[in-house]
């Protein structure tokens, strides 16, 4: 194969997104639309991947701080054209195809730019170019081709007269271009056109007169559409989440109504798992197989072992769930909670950074923080953890086969003993010894007539 470079093109100011961020850190699936134009470009493992940034560069580059890139500086937004001179130091003595492709189309597939370097291999020309074609192309530049079929120019809607607006082929915007020839073409363009900028598409017009050209048209327009305001951004959320469920249920995983979930790009879902409607499944997230995902559930980072139910309403972050467990309705597991095997958290419960189990059950309304909870223990309802005093926080230990009456606090640091009790209504202040029973209950007295005396 012929050496490949990548060129992603990001400096633009996104005008049109209204904004304080750079455009191409608007998220798309939870993850900046530049994210999914490098993501695209990955898979051809081109020898260097260079992305030129300018408004609000420092901004950008350091979003993307851990990934491999050659980031350039473009000084002022003087057009597409200009955008990859600014790249051509960089480029000098690099020998191979160029790939350019603006950093707003993040829908782009990694097959359709595959393709697009095989084509341009077997067509031998020095510059390919990708068109597709749009039923409203308003704001594209237009593919201009002549009786023959062969393209001509392409045509900037600010320039075009009426007859070429008609044109509904448009210009990716996205190239194939041999670096033998990229310097010499970019040296020689210039701003004469309605919007005084340096046009990267004029270099079209160059490779008819050296080299030739060769057009590649695409059907699936969707794939190459840009996102310049917020509408196309919601727009494009939704074909993005369509492709990501219709995936998931090809490897056999059922979605009631697919159309009212949300699905992260990494998220991983076993066979015969169902989603019912109006889930949300967010970045890091891993479900088993033979799963139920009851309705309005959020999840995020968080794993899920085979056989798991989580009920409606329930909030997962950064939880672990081993399998062969029920989860909700009503839960919130938050960053650190472990269930291991059967371990069961009911409604109205929070667990922070805490271990379940194997077989024990929290079934409502506690509050279990930075916990040690073993095998086959039973958490009564209104069960707290008093974690934090205010200062620290302390950690519960509670051994196997403990038993936890309802509305008790385990002030901690503390240790209950294996098979423990703790009477309802204590507050556990001390070391709890194994077998023992701990209560700190008031006796109960009964004051007699108190009805008749209240009345007098
Ligand atoms: C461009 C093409 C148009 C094509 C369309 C496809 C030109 C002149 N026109 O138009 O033919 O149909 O893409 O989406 O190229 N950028 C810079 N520096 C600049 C200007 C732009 O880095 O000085 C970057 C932008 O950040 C963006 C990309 O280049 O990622 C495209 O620029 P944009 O202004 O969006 O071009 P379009 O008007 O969409
Ligand atoms: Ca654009």
């Amino acid at each position: 194969m012929t050496q490949l470079t990548v060129l992603i093109l990001a400096a633009g100011q996104g005008t049109r997104m209204c904004s304080d961020r750079p455009k191409v850190l608007h998220e798309l699936a939870w993850q900046p639309l530049l994210q999914h134009v490098i993501s695209a470009v990955k898979p051809l493992a081109p020898e260097r991947m260079l992305i030129v940034t300018g408004h609000g560069a420092e901004q950008v580059e350091q979003a993307f701080a851990d990934q491999a890139i050659t980031w350039i500086r473009q000084k002022e937004q003087k057009g597409t054209g200009d955008a990859v001179r600014s790249a051509l130091p960089t480029l000098h003595g690099a020998s191979g195809n160029l790939l350019i492709l603006a950093g707003d189309i993040p829908l782009i597939r990694s097959e359709i730019l595959d393709r697009m370097v095989h084509a341009h291999d077997a067509a031998g020309r020095p510059l390919t170019l990708l068109s597709t074609t749009l039923e409203h192309p308003t704001g594209y530049g237009r593919v201009v081709r002549g009786l023959d079929g062969e393209v001509q120019a392409v045509v900037e809607e600010r320039d075009a007269n009426a007859e070429i607006r008609t044109i509904r082929e448009i210009n990716s915007g996205i190239y194939l271009v041999a670096l033998s020839h990229l310097e010499g073409w970019i040296n020689r363009l210039n701003p004469n056109n309605a919007q005084g900028e340096y046009y990267l598409p004029d270099i079209v017009a160059m490779a008819l007169e050296e080299g030739g050209i060769h057009a590649m048209h695409h059907t699936d327009s969707q794939s190459l559409e840009g996102i310049n305001d917020r509408s196309q951004l919601a727009r494009a959320e939704r074909v993005f989440r369509d492709r990501k469920v219709a995936a998931l249920m090809a490897s056999g995983v059922t979605f009631t109504d697919p159309e009212s979930c949300w699905v992260a790009a990494d998220v991983t879902i076993g066979r015969d798992t169902n989603i019912a409607p109006h889930n949300i499944l967010g970045p890091g997230v891993v479900i088993g197989s033979q799963c139920q995902i009851g309705p309005f559930c959020h999840l995020v980072d968080t794993t899920i072992g085979p056989e798991v139910h989580i009920d409606a309403f329930s909030h997962l972050e950064g939880a672990n769930i081993v399998g062969h467990s029920g989860v909700g309705p009503f839960a919130r597991l938050r960053p650190g909670a472990l269930l291991e095997r059967g371990a069961k958290v009911g409604n109205f419960c929070e667990i922070k950074k805490s271990r379940i189990g194997e077989g024990s059950k929290v079934s409502h309304l506690a509050y279990i923080g930075d916990a040690d909870i073993g095998r086959k223990v039973n958490v009564g309802a209104g069960t707290i953890t008093c974690n934090y005093d205010g200062k620290n926080k302390f950690k519960t230990v509670i051994e196997d086969g403990v038993f936890i009456g309802s509305d008790t606090q385990l002030i901690a640091p503390v240790r209950l003993g294996r098979d423990a009790v703790i009477a309802a209504g204590t507050s556990v202040s001390k070391d709890v010894p194994e077998g023992a029973l701990a209560i700190t209950r008031v006796p109960q007295r009964h004051i007699p007539d108190w009805h008749q005396r209240k009345k007098k």
